[in-house]
């Protein structure tokens, strides 16, 4: 099969999606559906300003592009917001999600969709494609749910579990904790991250190629995108701030389990990568690799 060159992605002014769009083949005609228009970093690029709540104004735009492919980041993704705001996090990750999958299902499109790694309960990593869900928050509620939406499309959906991703943003800042991070460190600022909380972390470049890849090729099922550290976001932190020439006394530990108004967070949801490293032609990645093609790339918004 001729790889798909006709891509809708939505979200499209968010952190994982701004990367998309950069490391996206200039060949491929790609279709941005956000709340707010976009620069246009690339040519081929057309952006399409709807509320993706809208059912209606979703489904014109997916009638007027007819894609062959969507890449669906768009998604509530402040886990504290989602557990005091349940109704809207459901309206947003469950029926966005739905509604994709409806015009995909009737039209044969496939469905590429940005899940979590916090599907599971962080007492059993690390974790495969195989392994249950078990949620511990209603961000990941909201997750479980929607990836079963898009495994009913069979061959034609895949869910890609994202790790913490790791990067800068390229559009808007969105949910890039390094682009808080970075001029904090940079105002002297101290930072401080949860010794207790266990990731995979995985560079924005990585994650943007190998949605890139899901989108155009013939994959289906879960995957696993994942670096191939498992560390604290702590250390992961101290490491950052190290490579950065910053002082490591800026990072500073705390116990997140111990923070009031805290939705709960899975103690180590570390993600087993094998599966994309097989079947993917994207590489992943070390911290320390991934950390060197994320802060070397080109960016329209640094910090
Ligand atoms: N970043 C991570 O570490 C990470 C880890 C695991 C999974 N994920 C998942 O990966 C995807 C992308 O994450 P991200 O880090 O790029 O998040 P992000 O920067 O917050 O981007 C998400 C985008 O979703 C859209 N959105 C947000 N709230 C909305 C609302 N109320 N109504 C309609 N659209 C809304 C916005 O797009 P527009 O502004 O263009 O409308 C926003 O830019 C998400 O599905 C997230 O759950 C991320």
């Amino acid at each position: 099969m001729t790889a798909r060159k006709r891509i809708l992605i939505t979200g499209a002014n968010g952190f994982v999606a701004g990367n998309v769009i950069w490391q996206s083949d200039p060949d491929c005609e790609l279709h941005a559906l956000s709340r707010e228009p976009g620069p246009a970093p690339r040519r081929n690029l057309h952006w399409h300003v709807v509320n993706p709540a809208s059912a209606e104004h979703v489904q014109q735009v997916f009638q007027s592009v007819r894609p062959e492919a969507v890449i669906h980041t768009a998604a509530l993704a402040n886990i504290d917001y989602c557990e005091t705001h349940q109704q809207q996090a459901r309206e947003i990750n469950i029926g966005i999600t739905q509604t994709l999958a409806d015009l995909c299902a009737a039209s044969g499109t496939k469905l590429v969709f940005c899940s979590s790694d916090t599907v599971f309960d962080g007492e059993h990593a690390p974790y495969r494609e195989t392994d249950l869900p078990r949620p511990i928050n209603f961000y990941a509620v909201t997750k479980v749910e929607a990836e079963k939406i898009v495994s009913q499309l069979g061959a034609n959906g895949v869910v890609a579990r994202l790790s913490l991703v790791v990067g800068l943003p390229i559009l808007s800042q969105g949910n890039s904790f390094l682009a808080t991070m970075i001029p904090a460190l940079k105002a002297g600022r101290e930072v401080t991250f949860p010794t207790n909380e266990i990731r995979t972390p995985i560079d924005v470049i990585t994650v943007a190629r190998a949605l890139n890849e899901l989108a155009a090729g013939s994959h289906s099922g879960i995957f696993h995108l994942a670096g191939k550290d498992s560390v604290s976001r702590f250390e992961m932190a101290q490491r950052i701030a190290a490579r950065l020439g910053f002082p490591s006394r800026l990072v500073v530990a705390t116990n997140s389990s111990n923070l009031a108004g805290r939705a709960p967070r899975p103690r180590n949801v570390s993600l087993d990568n094998h599966k994309a490293r097989a079947e993917l032609k994207i590489p992943m990645r070390s911290l320390d690799e991934g950390l060197a093609l994320a802060l070397q790339s080109g960016k329209i918004n640094s910090p």
